[in-house]
């Protein structure tokens, strides 16, 4: 067996898989008060609102599409009648548009941060390295998506669910193209760097906002002309 792939796809998802689980682990536990998006909205919202809207539907909706197209064995999608060539189809075009938005987004947040004064003034190193690895690994997968036309179904989508099932095979990452492993491994890398980022805010998603009761902000002003009787 191959050391370098062996390091690169066994040895290195799995050091970045345990650092995001113990890393957001340990963070929610140590830093309850910074765990958050840390929004900018209340210093600048005209160019929040494009670059925000469009890179949160493409990667929300992107890494749906990872994790059912790559996850779900391609022997279920046959037994509904989805073929190889037809499930590809559907990545192709579902990919390059939500992955153009992610990546677009991700660029104009990155300008936001970069070019808007009161937002330079407020970002860290921390956010510039968060949204420039967000600019790379969306672009490196649309650059895939555009350029790549490799047969992923027999090579990265069982390797991926090898891992994910601790069954892992590095050997069927052997032949795949290096625009591919780039963007593999740099998406691992982050997900590695995720505990230590704003990316924490992601599993504080506000799911129970939309089940929870109104609150009322203004006080029901007593009517005079009311007679209360106890
Ligand atoms: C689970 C659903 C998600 C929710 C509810 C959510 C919500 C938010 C909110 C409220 C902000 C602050 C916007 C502001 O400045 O006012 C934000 C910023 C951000 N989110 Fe999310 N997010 C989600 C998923 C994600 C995902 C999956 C990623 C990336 C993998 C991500 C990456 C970012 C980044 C990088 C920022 C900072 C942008 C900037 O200020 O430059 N978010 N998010």
């Amino acid at each position: 067996m191959n050391l370098t792939n062996m390091m690169a796809f066994l040895v290195f998802p799995y050091l970045a898989l345990t650092t995001f689980v113990v890393g957001h682990a340990y963070r929610y536990i140590v830093d309850p008060f910074f765990w958050n998006a840390k929004s900018s909205e209340f210093l600048e919202k005209k160019n929040l609102y494009p670059g925000i809207t469009l890179f949160h539907w493409g990667i929300l909706l992107t890494l749906l599409g990872h994790a059912g197209g790559l996850l779900i064995p391609q022997t279920l999608f046959d037994m509904v009648g989805i073929d190889g060539q037809a499930h590809l189809r559907v990545a192709y075009w579902s990919g390059l548009v939500v992955g153009a938005a992610a990546f677009v987004g991700s660029i104009l947040l990155l300008w936001r941060r970069a070019t808007v004064k009161r937002i330079q003034a407020t970002t860290t190193l921390n956010d510039y390295v968060t949204l420039a690895g967000l600019v790379f690994v969306t672009g490196a997968g649309l650059f895939n998506v555009v350029f790549g036309h490799f047969y992923v179904l027999d090579t990265i989508a069982p390797w991926i669910r090898g891992i994910v099932f601790f069954q892992p095979n590095p050997e069927l990452m052997s032949a795949v193209p290096l625009s591919y492993k780039i963007h593999i491994l740099s998406a691992f890398a982050l997900l590695g760097f995720s505990p230590f980022s704003r990316l924490v805010h992601i599993w504080s998603a506000p799911f129970t906002y939309l089940l929870r009761r109104h609150i009322v902000f203004r006080r029901r002003v007593a009517d005079a002309s009311v007679q209360y009787v106890d």
